[in-house]
């Protein structure tokens, strides 16, 4: 599957021949139909895909039950350790999921909410399906401490910090704010849990594949992410990282065949935990969704998050400058280093512009209360941050009536 991009499909501007990045372009075909400004949301599509899911429907109908011993009872280890490689992990410390709730639902059922340590520290900016996830922890034992946000929904690390003592079991926290793109700082994060000897489990989904994130130099004791947005993965796939440093303690109680040391014995039991990153798995890993998110994974893995962050933060500064010029109030952080993948501009009737452009073949979306999200990828021009801003530009002054 892993294959170096072929010859670049340049544009006429000066920086398509400087910008290596869009040598890969062309493995991305679906860009060409689109202003695609949704890779925050819905990564698009490598062209391998196709191929990957036509040999996932051959192995089935020609391997059958073989296809468990050839390839698939592997693929979930094989994926994990390319994710690994994306985060600065250890080999064999990550485990594929279908999404990143249940990723973390996972991670969250080795923990023992039982007073006087029973607190799990999270913000009010984290995804909501997650929080849903805590408040259901609630009825289990958990107090849920929520962080709240400032104005312009900016979170503080040092409030995070704040809150966190003897009580916490767990800070569960999201690294890059879904809403605002702001890229929160965890080293004292980390660094006050682990002192208060309590757990961190970072929710990385809009960081990975887009800002660099090394979980070993930062401390990080879990990490769930997924397929879907810069990894260009597709729907179905979710992962989870556990640090060698806190496995051998950590028992899932949401747990699974997949996760025994010997699966195939069928024991009835007590569990017996696999030692590497199966541990952490439940029942049959969804084949279909692994085949169709690694061509993405391997794209990205390839490429480097290091140079793709550098070409973000380069077209997201020229989007911020076309924002200020077309006066669209800026939600997403200014300054590069809080800054994610993302830029967020608030602007007059936000829905209503959003499908205009939607509808217009301009792939963005909106969340209320904060604006338009749109956010350039490694298969961007600079032509189209232009132009995307300047169709957005039009929309809001034709909603404006
Ligand atoms: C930060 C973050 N966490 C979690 C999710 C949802 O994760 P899943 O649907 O895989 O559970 C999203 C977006 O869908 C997100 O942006």
């Amino acid at each position: 599957m892993k294959r170096r991009p072929g010859n670049a499909v340049h544009g006429s501007s000066t920086e398509t021949s400087t910008d290596r990045l869009l040598d890969w372009r062309r493995e991305f075909p679906s860009v060409e139909a689109s202003l695609h400004f949704i890779s925050h949301s819905l990564g698009a599509m490598p062209r391998d895909v196709e191929e990957s899911l036509r040999e996932y429907a051959q192995t089935w109908r020609g391997r059958s039950i073989r296809a468990w011993e050839e390839k698939w009872f592997e693929l979930p280890v094989e994926m994990g350790e390319v994710l690994a490689g994306l985060i600065g992990a250890e080999p064999g410390s990550v485990s594929v999921h279908p999404n990143v709730t249940l990723a973390q639902a996972v991670a969250l059922s080795t923990v023992d909410f039982t007073p006087p340590r029973n607190r799990l520290v999270c913000t009010a900016e984290d995804f909501p399906s997650v929080l849903y996830l805590y408040e259901g922890l609630a009825r289990r034992g958990a107090e849920i401490v929520r962080v709240p946000a400032h104005d312009g929904r900016a979170v503080r690390e040092g409030d995070i910090v704040a809150a966190v003592d003897e009580r916490t079991a767990i800070v569960a926290i999201s690294s890059v704010l879904f809403r605002t793109s702001q890229v929160l700082d965890l080293a004292p994060i980390t660094r006050r849990a682990r002192a208060a000897g309590a757990l961190t489990l970072v929710d990385a989904y809009q960081m990975v594949g887009t800002v660099p994130v090394d979980v070993r130099a930062l401390g990080i004791d879990m990490l769930a992410g997924g397929s879907v947005k810069w990894l260009c993965g597709g729907p179905g796939v979710g992962y989870l990282y556990v640090s060698p440093l806190v496995q051998e303690r950590l028992r899932p109680a949401l747990t699974g065949w997949m996760a025994h040391e010997h699966p195939f014995d069928f024991d009835p039991g007590p569990m017996l935990w696999h030692q590497g990153p199966r541990r952490y798995m439940t029942g049959t890993p969804a084949i279909p969704a692994l085949l169709a998110a690694r061509p993405g994974f391997e794209t990205v893995a390839q490429i480097g998050v290091a140079p793709i962050r550098e070409k973000s933060l380069r077209q997201t500064e020229r989007m911020i400058a076309w924002a200020d010029e077309y006066g669209f109030h800026l939600v997403s952080p200014r300054e590069a280093a809080r800054r994610g993948g993302t830029v967020v501009v608030d602007v007059p009737r936000a829905d209503a512009v959003c499908a205009a452009l939607l509808a217009a073949d301009v792939l963005l979306d909106h969340r209320p209360g904060v604006g338009l999200r749109l956010a350039p990828h490694f298969y961007t021009r600079d032509e189209e941050v232009d132009l995307v801003m300047k169709r957005v530009r039009e929309e809001v002054g034709r909603a404006a009536g």
